[in-house]
């Protein structure tokens, strides 16, 4: 059974087909970065046009030789996102659907992630812990099974990949922020600036990140000027309390649910020091750790495509709109 998928949820437009028996057979996709970098953060205007410009293309090039006519489901990332561009990844699909005369399967763009480890055939067996950290959400999630899932804690403001991204900004360093901060944290000294690590003592799951964001903000406020070792250092600085501050409350779930496997993803799951950090925790606990390929840590569609495959009893034929900007993981 051949799934095609279809993510376009903020501003990458991507297309995959996974085929059941094969795996991923086709996949393309499109990242609007270079759009948005002079902005330093998406613009839900501009990214909707430009998913409208480039999705047919995506389709074709992820085809590439296997005829439209082997698709067997359609399964699209109906949300969470921006809605302008969700409409149009739905739009795409329905206009498919009726085109192939296939039934679609509306998914959840953050179950896409969960499960995004598993396209590859790596196995982790269910319950098992999920640190999902991107540019919108910081969760750690107790994944029970395929549509059995507690949200343990989450951000109770900025999400992990957002602050980085403002963090860059703050700094005067590039769109996204994540890989910008990265590349220049091998250069500094992470304990040069003393960050917070917010919410590291209380009692629950949940993240904050918004006063570490204020707190690298009010360190630039008081320098005179800002060269390149003083970003090397508030990089480094930074993304030292920031992945911290994940670890110990993912080892803190560990602990308390007794897991024994964690799932990595997200865009924030690229990062090598969250990943060296992560690798120190499961020899010192003997636990197992899936990440999925960096392609597939950032947004895809073989994500999408891959869990579609698992809900092909959820396939209809109906064509009324599912998307919707806000959809908290686990519910209908
Ligand atoms: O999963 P993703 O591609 O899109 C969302 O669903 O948000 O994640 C994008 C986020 C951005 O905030 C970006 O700065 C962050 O992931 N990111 C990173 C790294 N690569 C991407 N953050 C830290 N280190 C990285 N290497
Ligand atoms: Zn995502």
């Amino acid at each position: 059974m051949i799934t095609l998928g279809i993510e376009t949820s903020c501003d990458e437009t991507a297309v995959a087909l996974f085929d059941s028996s094969k795996g991923l057979v086709g996949e393309a996709v499109f990242s609007q970065i270079e759009l948005h970098s002079e902005y330093g953060g998406v613009i839900p205007e501009l990214a909707s046009r430009d998913h409208c410009q480039k999705i047919i293309h995506i389709f074709q090039k992820a085809l590439g030789d296997i005829s439209s006519s082997k698709i067997d489901q359609i399964a699209y990332t109906a949300g969470p996102g921006l809605l302008g561009t969700l409409l149009i990844g739905e739009n795409f699909a329905q206009g498919l659907a009726v085109a192939l005369k296939k039934p679609l399967i509306p998914v959840n763009h953050l179950e896409g992630h969960l499960m995004a480890p598993f396209l590859s055939g790596d196995k982790l067996d269910f319950p098992f812990l999920t640190l999902l950290v991107s540019g919108g959400h910081s969760l750690i999630i107790d994944v029970k099974g395929l549509n059995n899932y507690e949200i343990l804690g989450q951000s109770r403001d900025d999400a992990v990949g957002e602050a980085f991204d403002k963090v860059a900004k703050l700094i005067g360093l590039g769109y996204p922020g994540g890989p910008e901060i990265e590349k220049m944290a091998k250069k500094g000294d992470p304990k040069k600036f003393k960050f917070p690590q917010p919410m590291l003592h209380s009692n629950n799951y949940d993240f904050s990140f918004s006063g570490l964001k204020t707190a690298v903000l009010y360190a630039v406020q008081d320098l005179d000027e800002i060269n390149e070792t003083v970003q090397s250092d508030i990089a480094a600085s930074f993304q030292y309390a920031a992945t911290e501050v994940l670890i110990k409350k993912i080892a803190k779930a560990l602990e308390d649910t007794g897991r024994k496997g964690i799932v990595l993803a997200g865009g924030v799951a690229a990062n090598k020091l969250l990943r060296q950090k992560i690798s120190t925790l499961q020899q010192a606990l003997d636990i197992k750790v899936l990440y999925p390929p960096i392609a597939h840590c950032t947004d895809n569609a073989a994500m999408i495509a891959y869990l579609g495959s698992l809900k092909a009893d959820e396939a209809s034929f109906r064509l009324s709109s599912f998307a919707r900007p806000r959809w908290p993981l686990g519910k209908e």
